[in-house]
């Protein structure tokens, strides 16, 4: 028998979470759940192992159907519409999926009822009937994804039922304070219902058992872990009230489906299971899933990590057949210009608006610069062409085009030997082993922007040596200088079209063309001799070009205007100040004033001095108005007066008490008027 050492593994099975399919993929989700793995996953296929890169959408859940509420659809036209949209999407982006599923297939919707069959026979739930929030109106119980209210824990005034977005606490629908339906806004009643629960707490002792023993998860993952265990784990309600979903495989139980969060990371599975039989051999699948020899890995994003830690793992314990994933590298969320991504306020960089105007591999960069792997992070279009002007075109890209140029011009476009090659030379070539060992070690232990960085460093050792070694100046005085020169640089572009083929597939491709390299290449093949001394090359154009100004501003623009556009609805009230109790108030002595005469005060814009008749005597005030009313506007109006406030100087004008305004909330001015004569009191 072959006996397998813990964390030794003959395969390795990666899935990123499954997208929801309501709507396109920002840079958001890409920095979360995709790319990273796609670094990953690219990074151990040119190390030639076996490696399975699985990913499908999700097309059931509340999230569908309020998409196809909003948009008078129904649920099949939402998903086959954001289905194929994705998809394609993700190809153009280089995400190399072996495998994009979907959860509304046959083989999906089979492998679901199955799985749910076995727990369910084998006694594995509990049904109990509660008391859910009900919409009248819309005569329909209300999942939690249509409760929306304030949430307790930050104040956040559009939390969901089940989840807070703003603050990742998960709740319960009822904890919600002022809890509304999303359908029709009415406040729900409660009604009584049956379902079927999953009793995490069952689960508790073998669950704490299993991620005791992963020393290299990420703290920001075993954090939120081991918070769930030592609140004690709830039972989970895994069935819902809605039409639309697996239906629930049990008599007396019609109308019901399988809770999104049931099924969806089955769909990891039906996918692996699709792709078998795509490969023409349908059992093959079960390898990467029931041997114990497979590493599991599950990138996702953080708000994932409960239902891929907690009730996923527990699914597949109680199942019995499955094993457990091996680790869960779940990321923090990426910010937008120091704003939260928002679809609905029109805060977001779509990857199909992108791909219009650049190409996937220099965000593919950045991003990886910028991953969210211990904490939130910003994307900045300012950052986006600092990085791809000074680090892909100064850097590497100068590096990789003085070395071709130079090879090219002076070395008829062949590799000089290397010859009595100087300790500094060696040693430069050293680098490439080393940046190698520091790049791989990265990857290994998914620290992903460091593997960038570490790959990028050998780019930066090689562009500092080449203006070191000044080869313009020895071409004509130290001609094996300068070849020895040129050789170590061309071995480290060779190693670099390696190294970062897992960031930049496409710019590395094109890289090795110049360099005559192929396709087949292999992380082995990085060495410092992977050339052949006379191996040709050729000049090439050039890889990377500078982003201008104004190309950033017109993305800067865009978001703006898109924003401004979704915004309007989203007015700003200012909060409400303390209360006050009737003698306090009582203590001001308002007026009805009338305006007699108005006039600017000298290099004061914003302001108006005004002669205002308040019955009994007359008053000089000063108002901030004068950006918006001009002098003799606002002759003759009547308004409220403060009378008794304590004189105050303006830019050398006493003002004997203050005008009441009304402030909107788009921030304009309003006199607040009355047909009263002057003189009338105001309580
Ligand atoms: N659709 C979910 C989301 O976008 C992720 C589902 S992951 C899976 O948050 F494991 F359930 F498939
Ligand atoms: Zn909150």
């Amino acid at each position: 028998m072959n006996i397998i050492m813990p964390n030794e593994h003959n395969r390795i099975l990666v899935t990123s979470a499954l997208p929801y399919a309501n709507g396109p993929i920002h840079l958001g989700h890409m920095a979360g759940a995709y790319l990273p793995a796609d670094f990953y996953v690219r990074y151990k296929r040119a190390r030639g192992e076996d490696v399975l890169y699985i990913c499908g959408s999700d097309e059931h859940g509340v999230p569908i159907t309020i998409a196809a509420e909003n948009t008078e659809k129904n649920p099949e036209e939402i998903v086959e519409k954001y289905h194929q949209a994705n998809k394609r999407i993700f190809e153009r982006f280089g995400i190399s999926f072996d495998y994009f599923g979907r959860t509304s297939s046959e083989v999906h919707h089979e492998t679901a009822r199955n799985f749910f069959l076995k727990l369910y026979n084998d006694g594995v739930f509990k049904r109990k009937t509660e008391e859910q929030l009900y919409d009248e109106k819309a005569d329909m119980f209300l999942p939690d994804r249509y409760v929306q209210g304030t949430c307790p824990k930050c104040g956040f005034e559009e939390a969901y039922g089940d989840q807070c977005e703003n603050c990742g606490t998960s709740l319960s629908p009822t904890e919600l304070k002022d809890p509304k339906s999303a359908l029709t806004g009415n406040q729900p009643t409660t009604r009584k219902t049956e379902h079927l629960y999953l009793p995490l707490g069952n689960f508790q002792d073998k669950l704490e058992h299993w991620l005791n023993q992963k020393e290299d998860w990420k703290p920001n993952v075993m954090g939120q872990c081991k918070s769930w265990l030592n609140q004690g784990l709830e039972d989970r309600a895994v069935t819902r009230d809605l039409s639309w979903g697996v239906p629930v495989p049990v008599e007396g139980m019609e109308g019901k489906v399988l809770y999104v969060w049931f099924d969806a990371p089955i769909g990891y599975i039906s996918a692996t299971k699709e792709w078998a039989a795509e490969q023409g051999n349908p059992e093959k699948w079960k390898r990467y899933w029931q041997e114990e020899d497979t590493k599991l890995v599950h990138f996702i994003g953080k708000d994932n990590i409960v239902f891929h830690c907690i009730m996923f793992p527990s699914q597949l314990m109680a199942h019995g057949d499955y094993i457990l994933p091996d680790n869960v590298p779940a990321n923090e969320f990426l910010n937008l210009e120091g704003r939260k991504f928002s679809t609905s306020r029109g805060w977001a960089v779509w990857l199909d608006e992108y791909l219009e105007e650049f190409e996937a591999d220099l965000m593919r960069y950045v991003l990886g610069t910028i991953f969210p792997e211990t904490s939130d992070a910003d994307f900045s279009w300012k950052d986006f062409q600092n990085k791809n002007n000074n680090e892909l075109a100064d850097v590497l890209g100068n590096f990789i085009n003085r070395t071709l140029t130079f090879t090219s011009n002076y070395f008829d476009g062949k590799v000089p030997p290397l010859d009595d090659p100087t300790a500094r030379d060696r040693e430069i070539l050293q680098k490439i082993t080393d940046q190698k060992e520091e790049v791989e070690d990265r990857y290994e232990r998914y620290r992903l922007r460091e593997a960038l960085s570490e790959t990028m460093e050998l780019a930066r050792i090689g562009n500092r040596y080449f203006t070191e070694k000044e080869p313009w100046k020895t071409r004509n005085d130290d001609r094996a200088d300068c070849g020895n020169t040129l050789h170590v640089c061309l071995q480290i572009s060779a190693a670099l079209s390696i190294l970062f083929e897992p960031v930049m597939p496409e710019k590395m491709k094109q890289l090795r063309s110049y360099l005559k390299l192929g396709d087949k290449i292999q992380w082995s093949d990085v060495t410092p001799d992977l050339l052949d001394e006379g191996h040709p090359v050729e000049a090439g154009d050039i890889l990377f070009e500078k982003i201008e100004d104004e190309v950033v501003q017109r993305q800067l623009d865009k978001l703006e205007e898109r924003s401004r556009q979704a915004e309007p609805e989203q007015k700003h009230y200012e909060p409400l100040k303390n209360q006050v109790k009737f003698n306090t108030f009582s203590k001001l002595d308002m007026r009805v004033g009338k305006i007699e005469k108005a006039s600017a005060i000298p290099k004061a814009d914003k302001l108006l001095k005004l002669d205002v008749d308040i019955g009994f005597e007359n008053r000089t005030l000063v108002a901030g108005i004068a950006q918006q009313y001009k002098p003799d506007e606002i002759i003759g109006r009547k308004v409220c007066v403060v009378a008794n406030l304590a004189p105050k100087e303006m830019m050398g004008v006493e003002s004997q008490g203050m005008i009441l305004m009304a402030q909107d909330p788009d921030g304009n001015f309003h006199f607040l008027e009355t047909d009263a004569e002057p003189g009338s009191q105001i309580s």
